[in-house]
């Protein structure tokens, strides 16, 4: 059988890759492996909405629905989200239900907005998934810079730079970002807003992590002034109900791009979103309990946060930025003489851990001022687990690199 060309071409995510080789190496050791690879709440979804999805397959509400989603559902959604912006008004015109996750509203994003070839400027550790949604498109991805120094924030002047070299169209945005764990500035917001209204710049912004942010409140390129227009957000439920595994996610846009090219394609792709699964968020993702629920499991990942980065800072050759949401932490190894792929690798060997290397979220990007793929000396450490199971990581991570 000949397969299609441009297979190549096409971005795959390296977290189920190292999934894999964990279950390999639990074969070979006999022993189970500490997973700090994978990104999803260790925490089950609330009891509430775990029983509104069962009735409602228990109902037999198993037919199709719409292809943006069932409209009180919607109406629930935009409610949800709504809460999280300070001046942005979202109504159910400006949500589209997805089936695929996530991931599926990234790609039916960039099928409706990127062509072939076209350049689009993307962090340089960014979510592959992105890369995964540009690729699919045919179009080209090229980093701006975060600041490790200043725990991953945009380097807006090296932003500012891309923009003009390459006339960016598309700027992606990710805060909280996986996989560094940083937040995005006020400043670099409200500065890449005035670049995006100056360059006439559509923004495609993740906030899939918005439920997770430690120290401030979430803030959202959105609530810029001249933002409604020219900004798209990926979101979904994944993350902060727990849910990884049903695969719906959110598209929140503007009515017409909503009505229009996202319902067309899919339409195209998934014909409409898993009906029990709309049902049960519908009935439980605005009560009172759930969202208490979701800032429990927060602070919950703060202590970690708070644990690991300080543990992390204490091994030498370490350095760890702070983390400011999400659930991951993106440490520097540079100085331990590993690179972040060795260092996996022998991790998972010698200590039955895994992580994943930096390298993972560079995308083959090259840092021009070392020459090096972005991300080849850090590691992207999950701390979706128990403080027991990181404690107990943290320790080995020590051990080999002080017995190195
Ligand atoms: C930044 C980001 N966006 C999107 C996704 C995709 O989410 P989903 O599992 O809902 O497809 C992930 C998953 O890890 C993510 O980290």
């Amino acid at each position: 059988m000949k397969y299609a060309c441009g297979l190549d071409y096409l971005y795959a995510e390296g977290a189920f890759v190292w999934g894999d080789y964990a279950i390999n190496q639990e074969k070979e050791s006999g022993q189970p492996v500490l997973r700090l690879q994978i990104g999803q709440p260790d925490f089950p979804p609330h009891r509430l909405v775990r029983q509104a999805i069962a009735e409602a397959y228990l109902e037999g509400k198993t037919g199709y629905g719409s292809t943006l989603g069932l409209e009180p559902v919607r109406k629930e959604v935009a409610k949800e989200v709504q809460r999280y912006y300070k001046k942005a008004k979202i109504s159910k015109d400006n949500i589209a239900i997805t089936s695929g996750g996530g991931k599926a509203a990234i790609c039916v994003i960039c099928r409706a907005l990127i062509n072939k070839k076209d350049r689009v400027l993307v962090p340089c550790y960014d979510y592959p998934g992105h890369l995964g949604g540009i690729s699919d498109a045919g179009g080209i991805w090229l980093p701006y810079k975060l600041l490790e120094k200043k725990n991953y924030d945009i380097d807006v002047s090296d932003l500012e730079k891309q923009i003009k070299k390459i006339k960016a169209k598309f700027v992606f945005l990710l805060s909280p970002s996986n996989p560094t764990g940083g937040v995005a500035s006020y400043q670099s917001l409200e500065r890449l807003a005035f670049l995006a209204n100056k360059f006439d710049l559509t923004i495609i912004t993740d906030e899939i992590y918005r439920g997770h942010v430690f120290e401030e409140k979430f803030l959202s390129i959105l609530d810029f002034p001249g933002m409604a227009k020219r900004t798209v957000i990926i979101d979904g439920p994944g993350k902060r109900n727990c849910l990884p595994g049903i695969r719906v996610g959110y598209i929140i846009g503007p009515a017409s791009f909503i009505d229009g090219p996202v319902k067309k394609i899919s339409n195209v792709r998934f014909s409409c979103p898993p009906t029990p699964e709309q049902l049960g968020l519908a009935k439980t993702i605005n009560h009172p309990q759930v969202i208490k629920y979701i800032d429990e499991m927060k602070n919950e990942f703060k202590k970690r946060r708070d644990y690991v980065v300080k543990t992390l800072n204490t091994i030498p050759g370490i350095f760890c930025p702070n983390s400011g949401g999400a659930f991951y932490v993106f440490p520097n190894i540079l100085k331990t003489g590993y690179t972040g792929e060795k260092f996996a690798k022998k991790l998972l060997k010698e200590k039955n851990v895994c992580v994943l290397p930096g390298e993972s979220f560079g995308g083959g990007m090259r840092d021009p001022e070392t020459g090096k793929p972005y991300g080849t000396y850090s590691i992207r450490i999950s701390i979706a687990s128990s403080i027991e199971t990181l404690k107990e990581a943290l320790k080995r991570i020590r051990d080999l690199i002080v017995k190195k």
